[in-house]
């Protein structure tokens, strides 16, 4: 197995950057959409076969140094008695979102190794079949409590802060409820056979340091304390643009943190004293310029990365869906390319 990812995870040299993409399968390959034309979304994420080649295309595709499990943060919310769809315009929505204590009493508690099966499935298959180590993931305590409150994606996430700042014993239950549910859900992908997992923690930006630092960081903390009990596989943390709050953060003890592009990776590495491999962090829509522009900032970046304890390339965020496939192969070329050590 190519083993360059894991060991820049865990601080160890190695001959060149590796890189994977976040959202690497997903609308920009045609190839997705070809089966994305024959099943709904929930479908493709809880079927193991459609699951494991959609999760391989990228890595065929475009050569990247790591796979991530095909599914969606939102997954594990299911069976704990939400209504879940997925439309075309909107995106996620959820139907039954949790507001009030009424609702959060009849959130249920469920055993992931029965409930998310396919999960299982879907990662035992890949095993057998990946030459690069598998990322599994899932969303952070407070990123599944936004959707879980807003019932979606929002705007000024004002029923979560609601809560937040009106109700925080209630908000407190909620975030304590998920952390359980997740760290059940990653130990249940670990035990299945994924290399690393990821902690996408997209909306922790929209709060201000003082509750991010009493309410919000201390689940992540036991959430990762836990998994790190139980297991050893790399963990990475992506708090997504939360560059401001970088010094605080970096007490969580997640091996590798992810970068956004709102600042310098060499930078955000000093704010957390050089202890932590850092995974990024090229604008997505770099990808849309030309490869001269591509290969600049690309340079940029890996140069910023030598200062870093290790440096895992990876966009500051999801690739888009309207990126042009030929890009996204030279960017990882290039990254290869520009990466490689001589002897
Ligand atoms: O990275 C990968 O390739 C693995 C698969 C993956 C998906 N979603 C597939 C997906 C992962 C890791 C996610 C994580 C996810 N899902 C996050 C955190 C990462 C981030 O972007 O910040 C969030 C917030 C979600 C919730 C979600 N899922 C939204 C808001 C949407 C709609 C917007 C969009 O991008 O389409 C989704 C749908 C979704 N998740 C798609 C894919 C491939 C598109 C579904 C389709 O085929 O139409």
């Amino acid at each position: 197995m190519n083993d360059t990812f894991l060991k820049v995870c865990r601080g160890e040299k190695v001959s060149y950057t590796p890189i994977w993409i976040m959202r690497q399968a997903g609308r920009y390959l045609p190839e997705y959409q070809e089966i994305r034309k024959r099943v709904d979304f929930l479908t493709l994420c809880k079927d193991p076969d459609l699951a494991s080649e959609v999760t391989i295309q990228p890595v065929e595709i475009l050569g990247v140094d790591a796979a991530i499990l095909f599914s969606d943060i939102l997954i594990p919310l299911e069976p704990m008695g939400i209504d879940l769809e997925f439309s075309e315009k909107i995106g996620p929505i959820i139907n039954n979102p949790v507001r009030d204590k009424a609702s959060f009493d009849n959130l249920l508690s469920y055993n992931p190794d029965d409930e998310l099966d396919f999960v299982k499935k879907t990662i035992k298959n890949l095993k057998s079949n990946l030459k690069v180590p598998l990322i599994g993931f899932s969303g952070a305590p407070f990123t599944l409590a936004t959707y879980l409150i807003e019932g979606g994606t929002s705007k000024n996430f004002i029923n979560t802060k609601k809560l937040m700042y009106g109700d925080r014993v209630l908000f407190e239950e909620i975030m304590a409820k998920l952390t359980i549910m997740i760290h059940d859900y990653l130990l249940m992908q670990i035990k299945a056979g994924v290399d690393a997992i990821q902690i996408f923690d997209t909306w922790l930006g929209i709060v201000c340091p003082e509750y991010i630092l009493k309410y919000i960081l201390k689940y992540v903390n036991k959430l990762i304390d836990n998994i790190k009990s139980n297991s050893n596989v790399p963990i990475i943390y992506f708090p997504f643009n939360c560059s401001y709050i970088l010094k605080q953060i970096s007490g969580v003890s997640a091996d590798v943190i992810g970068i956004d592009w709102r600042i310098y990776i060499d930078n955000a590495s000093e704010l957390m004293n050089n202890q932590k491999t850092i995974q990024g962090n090229l604008d997505p829509c770099v990808l849309f310029a030309t490869r001269d522009i591509i290969k600049q900032n690309v340079e940029m970046v890996l140069n910023r990365g030598v200062a870093c304890k290790g440096h895992i390339f990876n966009l500051g965020h999801g690739i888009l869906p309207e990126t042009p496939v030929d890009n996204v192969k030279y960017f990882v070329d290039i990254v290869h390319k520009l990466s490689q050590k001589g002897d």
